[in-house]
C-alpha cells in the first residue's frame, strides 16, 4: 500500500494485544513501530536498580535529576537497550509490570518519555502504542485506535506470554496487575488512559490477527482514498 507518511496512533487497556498489532500494521505498511509502554518499563527498572522506588511504590525525589543520566534507545530489531545493555527479557518481568503504572504517574517522568517519543515521531511513518499516543503525545495522528478486549481474554494472553517467557506467575497475581495498572493508568491526573474522540474503537475479542489486519486495512483505504 503506497500510503502518506503518517502517524498512526494506538492506544488501549493493558493486554488488549496492542503491539502485535501495532507490528503486523507496521511491517504491512513499512512503518517504525515504537512501544511507547517499553520506555516506562526501562524507567521503572532503571528507579529499581538504582533503588530510586520503595516497596510501596514511593518514588524518590531523586528520580527527576537522575533522569538526566538515562540514555533508553531503541536497537534496530525493536528491542530496548540502557546503554548498551539489552533490557528487553528485564522489562517485560512482573516485577517491572508491578511498578511501572506509579512510575508513569509522575509527570516529569511522562515530560521525559514524550520528548524521546516526539523525536522518534518527527518524519512520521510509524505505528506507536500506548496509552496516551493519541490524546497526548501525537493529538495530531492521522489515524488513530483505540484498542479493547474482554478482562478474561487479556489475562489468559499475559500469563501465557509471561508462561512462554519461563516466568512462573499465578493467574490471579496476573488479573490483580491488569486491574491495577488499568485503574491507575485511567485515574492518574497527568494526560490519563482515554479513548480520543477522533479514534476507531477495535474490540479484539474474538478477533484473528487477519481479521484485526483485513479491519484496519479497510479503514486506511477508506479514509486515505488508496485502493
Ligand atoms: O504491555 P502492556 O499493555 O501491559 O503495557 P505497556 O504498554 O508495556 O505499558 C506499561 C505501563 O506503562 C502501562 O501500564 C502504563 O502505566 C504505562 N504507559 C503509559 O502510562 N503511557 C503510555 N503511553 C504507555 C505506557
Amino acid at each position: 500500500m503506497n500510503i502518506p507518511d503518517i502517524i498512526i496512533a494506538i492506544d488501549g487497556y493493558s493486554s488488549t494485544g496492542k503491539s502485535s498489532f501495532a507490528k503486523l500494521l507496521a511491517r504491512k505498511l513499512g512503518f517504525l513501530y515504537l512501544d511507547s509502554g517499553a520506555l516506562y518499563r526501562g524507567v521503572t527498572l532503571f528507579a529499581q536498580e538504582e533503588r530510586l522506588i520503595n516497596k510501596l511504590n514511593q518514588v524518590s525525589p531523586e528520580l527527576k535529576g537522575a533522569l538526566a543520566e538515562l540514555h533508553l534507545e531503541f536497537g534496530s530489531d525493536g528491542r530496548l537497550f540502557m546503554g548498551p545493555r539489552c533490557i528487553e527479557q528485564q522489562i517485560r518481568a512482573m516485577e517491572v509490570s508491578a511498578q511501572v503504572s506509579p512510575i508513569a504517574a509522575v509527570p516529569y517522568v511522562r515530560e521525559w518519555v514524550d520528548s524521546q517519543l516526539r523525536e522518534y515521531g518527527r518524519k512520521g511513518r510509524i505505528v506507536m502504542d500506548g496509552r496516551d499516543i493519541g490524546t497526548a503525545v501525537f493529538p495530531n495522528a492521522q489515524l488513530k485506535i483505540f484498542m479493547t478486549a474482554s478482562e478474561e481474554v487479556r489475562a489468559r494472553r499475559r500469563y501465557d506470554e509471561l508462561v512462554a517467557k519461563g516466568e512462573t506467575p499465578l493467574l490471579e497475581e496476573v488479573v490483580q496487575n491488569l486491574r491495577e495498572r488499568d485503574y491507575i493508568d485511567s485515574h492518574r491526573e497527568t494526560n490519563p488512559l482515554r479513548r480520543a474522540a477522533d479514534a476507531f474503537e477495535l474490540d479484539n475479542s474474538e478477533l484473528s490477527f487477519e481479521e484485526e489486519l483485513a479491519w484496519v486495512v479497510g479503514l486506511i483505504q477508506g479514509k486515505f482514498g488508496i485502493l
